[in-house]
């Protein structure tokens, strides 16, 4: 355990707001300063990826634990500008704004796949049928996989210096998208990632969480606790939007828009036949 310094104290204050309660005592290291410091980054550079760099990420995605040690993820880098474009333009008509340009803005665009596909066939090669894919569990277990690893390769990227978004609207367009890039049965693009160097002029700041008592309990889930700690958050939230010019909303609207809008699916809302198609049969 150590005293916070000044710098630390900042990335409390930007990670929980000035007025909300901070985790203490924390125990910080140069990696746990590294995590604080996130925030996704929508504006980028034009400049090409450093050298080596989508290397790297991919060598600490692999580096995350992963189920069982099978390996059931993969990634494919899109670093074509005209396939990205395409893809960017797919997604554009998805959804209600008409352009999304941190995808068109980034040098690549990593698309994380959960990918049982390897196994299927190593399965059938062995003369067996991979009856055991038919099941939620092994979709799971691959989306969860391709998750941590994805996390991995951010954390290293932000490490050298590189800003990333995640891009769930990915899934707005998986049935094309895996046509787009020649995926074959049994994998599913779970997310995308822009990744590039970015704009710092332009960039936005960190972006606050609730205190720690919302999502954190000890040895049972203290149910309803949450309501205490909303007035707090909302006070926060409010005014990081209000500091990054973006439109008035509360945390708690949000919330229950994306609860209740199907526009929020923005075509996602018949995911489960788009993935069956791809192999899953999620029993
Ligand atoms: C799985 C996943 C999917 C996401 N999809 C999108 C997306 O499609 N578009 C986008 O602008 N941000 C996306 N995000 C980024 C979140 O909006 C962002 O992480 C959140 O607002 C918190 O902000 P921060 O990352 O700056 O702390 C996604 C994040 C995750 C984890």
């Amino acid at each position: 355990m150590s005293t916070a310094t000044a710098a630390q104290q900042a990335l409390l204050d930007a990670r929980y707001g000035k007025t909300q309660s901070k985790p203490e005592p924390m125990i910080w290291t140069p990696q746990v300063e590294a995590l604080l410091s996130h925030k996704s980054v929508r504006t980028f550079l034009p400049d090409a990826l450093p050298a080596g760099t989508i290397e790297t990420m991919v060598a600490a995605a692999q580096s995350a634990s992963n189920s069982s040690a099978l390996n059931q993820w993969s990634v494919v880098a899109i670093t074509d500008p005209v396939l990205k474009q395409r893809i960017s333009d797919t997604v554009a008509r998805s959804v209600p704004a008409d352009r999304i340009p941190w995808i068109e803005e980034a040098p690549a665009l990593l698309l994380w796949v959960a990918d049982l596909s390897r196994g299927a066939e190593m399965t059938r090669n062995s003369g067996k049928e991979p009856v055991v894919f038919d099941y939620l569990d092994s979709f799971l277990m691959a989306s969860i996989d391709a998750a941590l690893a994805a996390q991995n390769a951010a954390v290293a990227a932000e490490s050298i210096g590189m800003g990333i978004v995640y891009l769930g609207v990915m899934r707005n367009i998986a049935e094309s998208l895996a046509e787009m890039i020649n995926l074959p049965q049994y994998s599913f693009v779970t997310f995308g990632m822009a990744v590039g160097l970015p704009d710092n002029a332009r960039a936005s700041s960190i972006r606050p969480r609730p205190a720690q008592p919302m999502v954190l309990h000890y040895n049972h889930y203290e149910q309803g606790r949450y309501r205490d700690y909303l007035d707090d958050y909302e006070t926060v939230y409010q005014a990081f939007r209000e500091r990054q010019r973006m439109s008035k909303k509360n945390w708690s609207g949000s919330v229950v828009e994306s609860a209740t809008s199907m526009d929020y699916m923005a075509g996602r809302s018949a995911l489960r036949e788009t993935v069956q198609m791809r192999g899953f049969k999620l029993k």
